[in-house]
């Protein structure tokens, strides 16, 4: 390569035009999956303090949402239900009730927007009246194989109710081979995997929790989410996942992870999600609502490095904010 010097890599920035061309990551709304949290009721929408703009949704006023973002070009959602305390219990029994606020949401959109990608967590936290992910014994561990079969019959419900991808959130270990076994063996066979295959322990679930009202009655997540400080182990994970049968495998959260990101998308050929989480959609906007910065371009900002890092789908809350500046 002979270079003219002095080098004017300028040229290629001189006008949008250009710009656009030499672009190398394009976000797109179609990248993007949007959390929704479902409430009981009709015709409710109650604000969720910690995560200004976001709100929690009765199943009718979900679907004109979900309609909204349809038309916005939005091809994902991920539902989340806010279960009343009162049946919160030990067991988590709730979560695979097959007529609970849950199913009840997930058959209303397949019905009304059959063609809108749906996920759906599959996870004990928002049903056990403790708050963890998993079931405990009377010294407080999280039980890995008795906490899969809760999972398993979630699972079930949630494909029986017409969910696209199962996405288990829990990280107990070797829950998605017994989860594509049980679909499988139940004529589930279309029904996919989102894998949160390597979740951290992180700090920034707290407004998640606010929304889902979940609150921790003892210790915290990290005998089963992983240690920040760790790479390898979260491509160790994602491996395992991939290897029992998970057709996305997730990285979360996001921007304080895109090493991971980007090693993960070296090692694997199934696309890779990211969940740009609770905490890094407060950040911005409690920064913005103090006019220290502009939340649409910082978001937009935070979206494409995470694309370019090498993210294939993109779960935020932050797909309203930054609707208008996407390409086109
Ligand atoms: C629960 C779950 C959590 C999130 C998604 N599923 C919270 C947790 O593990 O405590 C976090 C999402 C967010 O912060 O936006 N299994």
């Amino acid at each position: 390569m002979s270079l003219v010097l002095p080098i004017r890599l300028r040229r290629n920035r001189k006008s949008v035009a250009i710009r656009k061309m030499v672009q190398e990551t394009i976000l797109l709304a179609s990248d993007l999956v949007v959390p929704l949290f479902v409430i009981e009721g009709e015709n409710k929408r109650v604000t969720i303090p910690s995560m200004p703009g976001v709100e929690r949704l009765s199943i009718d006023l979900l679907i004109l949402e979900a309609f909204w973002l349809y038309q916005k070009g939005i091809r994902g959602i991920a539902l989340f239900p806010v279960i009343e305390s009162d049946l919160k219990t030990e067991f988590a029994e709730e979560a695979w009730n097959p007529t609970g606020l849950l199913a009840r949401a997930i058959r209303s959109i397949k019905k009304q927007l059959p063609e809108m990608c749906l996920f759906a967590d599959v996870a004990l936290d928002p049903f056990i009246s403790h708050g963890h992910d998993g079931l405990v014994n009377e010294k407080g561990e999280i039980l890995n194989d008795e906490t899969i079969a809760c999972l398993v019959k979630m699972s079930l419900m949630q494909a029986e109710a017409g969910v696209d991808f199962v996405a288990p959130s829990d990280m107990m270990d070797g829950r998605i081979g017994a989860i594509r076994k049980s679909l499988d063996d139940s004529g589930y066979k279309d029904v996919g995997i989102m894998a949160y295959s390597a979740k951290y322990a992180s700090a920034l679930y707290g407004p998640f929790r606010d929304a889902l009202q979940v609150k921790l009655a003892f210790g915290d997540k990290r005998t089963y989410q992983m240690d920040p400080a760790n790479v390898r182990e979260g491509l160790l994970e994602a491996a395992l996942d991939e290897e029992e049968g998970a057709d996305i495998l997730m990285i979360k959260p996001a921007l304080y992870y895109l090493d991971v990101i980007t090693k993960l998308k070296e090692q694997t050929w199934r696309p890779v999600a990211a969940y740009h989480v609770s905490g890094e959609y407060a950040m911005v906007i409690a920064a913005h609502q103090n006019g220290w910065l502009d939340a649409a371009k910082v978001f937009h900002e935070g979206l494409l490095s995470i694309k370019r890092a090498g993210a294939d789908l993109i779960f935020t809350y932050a797909a309203r904010q930054v609707m208008d500046i996407l390409h086109h």
